[in-house]
C-alpha cells in the first residue's frame, strides 16, 4: 500500500468511464476502499457484486461497496464521472445544460455530507463542469481539478511515439487547451529523450512537418471516431483518471495534464482549462506554465476564450 492511512475514494456515475475507472483502479490496487453511487442503484450493485468476485485476483486488498451521498463525508477523493455523453456527431461543448444542472444536484448533495477531500471531474465538456464543482461546492481551487488534456496528452505521445519508434514513455509532449475542439499540441516543448522534436524531424529524410500536424488532427479526432465505432470512449479515460488518483493519494508531486483553475498564468484568469500541473495529496500544488511559442500562445487564448464564454451565463 502507498501509506499507512486507509486511501478512500467515492464514484459518482457508474456508467462506462465509471466502472471502468472502478475496474482500473482495483487493478493497481492503489485504493483501500471504494464506494460506487449510481442514481441507477441496480447497476451500481451489480457493478460492486461483479468487482468483488475479481477481489482475489486483485493485487492489494480493496473493499468495494454500493455507497450513498451521505457516505462522502470521509472520502480522500470524490471522482465524478455521472451525466450525458456525446451522441455520434455531438460535440463536448453540446452537453452544458444537460450536465450543468446534474453537477448542481450531485456536488451539493456530495458537499452536504460535509465532504472536505478531492473532486476529480472527468464528465464533459469536462473544463466547464470542473468550474462548475469549484463553484458548487466553494472548496479551495487546488482541491478541485478535472481530467483536462490527460487523456489527448496520452493520445499524443502514444502516437508520437509510435511516429519515432519508441515508448510513449519516452515522449514528453503536452496537449494544452479545451479538452475538446479548441485543444493544441504543445510542439515547441516536445522531446524524444530530451531531443526536441522539431530537431529530431531534420535528422531523417522521411519525416515530413505534415506527418506532426496528421499526427495532432488524430489526436483532437481521437473521440469521434471511437464514437462512431462503438458509441463511446471508456479505457484510455479510465486509465487516465487512475494515474491522476495515484499521484494524488501517494502524494506524488507528479506533472500530469489536467484541468486546473488559472489564476493569472498564460495571461488567463477565471478558467478551468488543460495544462500541466504537479499533483499531489493537496490537489493541485502548483500550474506549470510552458514557456509557448507565440501561435501556441495565441491558440491557447482563443481556447480558453471559447470556455469562459461558455461559463460566462452561468456564472457571474
Ligand atoms: C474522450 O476524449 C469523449 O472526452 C472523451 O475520449
Amino acid at each position: 500500500m502507498l501509506s499507512n492511512k486507509v486511501s478512500r475514494v467515492a464514484l459518482i456515475g457508474a456508467g462506462f468511464v465509471g466502472s471502468s475507472y472502478a475496474f482500473a483502479l482495483m487493478n493497481q490496487g492503489i485504493v483501500d476502499e471504494l464506494l460506487l453511487i449510481d442514481l441507477n442503484k441496480d447497476k451500481a450493485f451489480g457493478d460492486v457484486m461483479d468487482l468483488n468476485h475479481g477481489k482475489v485476483f486483485a493485487p492489494n486488498p480493496i473493499s468495494i461497496k454500493y455507497g450513498e451521498y451521505k457516505d462522502c463525508a470521509e472520502m480522500d477523493l470524490v471522482v465524478i464521472c455521472a451525466g450525458a455523453n456525446q451522441k455520434p456527431g455531438e460535440t463536448r461543448l453540446d452537453l452544458v445544460e444537460k450536465n450543468l444542472k446534474i453537477f448542481k444536484s450531485i456536488v451539493e448533495q456530495v458537499m452536504a455530507s460535509g465532504f472536505h477531500g478531492i473532486f476529480l471531474v472527468a464528465t464533459n465538456p469536462v473544463d466547464i463542469l470542473t468550474y462548475a464543482t469549484w463553484r458548487y461546492s466553494g472548496l479551495p481551487k487546488n482541491q478541485v481539478i478535472g481530467s483536462g488534456t490527460i487523456l489527448d496528452t496520452a493520445r499524443f505521445r502514444y502516437l508520437l511515439g509510435d511516429y519515432f519508434k519508441v515508448a510513449p514513455t519516452s515522449v514528453h509532449a503536452y496537449i494544452i487547451g479545451e479538452h475538446g475542439d479548441s485543444e493544441l499540441p504543445v510542439y515547441s516543448a516536445a522531446d524524444v529523450a530530451g531531443i526536441p522534436v522539431y530537431k529530431l524531424m531534420k535528422r531523417a529524410a522521411h519525416y515530413k512537418m505534415e506527418d506532426l500536424d496528421n499526427i495532432f488532427v488524430n489526436v483532437r479526432d481521437a473521440a469521434y471516431k471511437i464514437i462512431e465505432g462503438k458509441g463511446a470512449t471508456y479505457y484510455g479515460i479510465a486509465m487516465g483518471l487512475v494515474r491522476i488518483t495515484k499521484a494524488i493519494l501517494s502524494n506524488e508531486n507528479s506533472v500530469l495534464t489536467v484541468s486546473a483553475y488559472l489564476d493569472g498564468q498564460y495571461g488567463e484568469k477565471d478558467v478551468y482549462i488543460g495544462v500541466p500541473a504537479v499533483i499531489n495529496r493537496e490537489g493541485i500544488r502548483e500550474v506549470i506554465e510552458l514557456e509557448l511559442a507565440l501561435d501556441e500562445q495565441e491558440k491557447f487564448q482563443q481556447s480558453a476564450a471559447i470556455l469562459k464564454d461558455i461559463l460566462k451565463p452561468h456564472f457571474t
